[in-house]
C-alpha cells in the first residue's frame, strides 16, 4: 500500500523583491499551500494526499506554480480561489482542472 496517493507540490521558492523571475512566494504561495493542507484534512484526505512545499519548479512566469502526482500536471496563476476546484476535480475525481493547466508544452503535453 502506497503511504500517499497523491502529491501536491506548491512552489514555496523565495527571490529577492527586485530578481526579474520573482517567485511564488510573493504571490502568496506559502497561504496558497496551508489552505491546501487545511482542505484536505477538513475533507479527511490529509492521510493520502500530501500538499508539499517545493522549491522552484522552473515555472515562475507561470507561478503560483502547482504540481499533481503522479499525474505530472502542472498548473499555473493558481490562487485560493482554485483550492476547491483542484481537490474536487483533480484530487477526488480524478480529472484535471483544463482551466488552470499550463498550456506551454514543457510541462504540460498533448498525449
Ligand atoms: S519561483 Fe515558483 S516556479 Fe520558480
Amino acid at each position: 500500500m502506497k503511504r500517499f496517493e497523491k502529491h501536491i507540490f506548491v512552489c514555496e521558492n523565495v527571490r529577492p523583491k527586485d530578481h526579474p523571475r520573482g517567485c511564488c512566494s510573493e504571490k502568496g504561495s506559502r497561504e496558497l499551500r496551508q489552505i491546501f493542507k487545511k482542505r484536505l484534512k477538513e475533507l479527511g484526505l490529509n492521510t493520502q494526499v500530501r500538499a508539499n512545499a517545493a522549491g522552484c519548479l522552473d515555472a515562475c512566469e507561470y507561478g503560483i506554480t502547482v504540481l499533481v502526482y503522479p499525474e505530472q500536471i502542472w498548473y499555473g496563476g493558481v490562487t485560493e480561489n482554485d483550492v476547491d476546484e483542484i481537490i474536487q476535480k483533480h484530487i477526488i475525481e480524478n480529472k484535471p482542472v483544463e482551466r488552470l493547466m499550463i498550456k506551454d508544452k514543457r510541462f504540460n503535453r498533448d498525449e
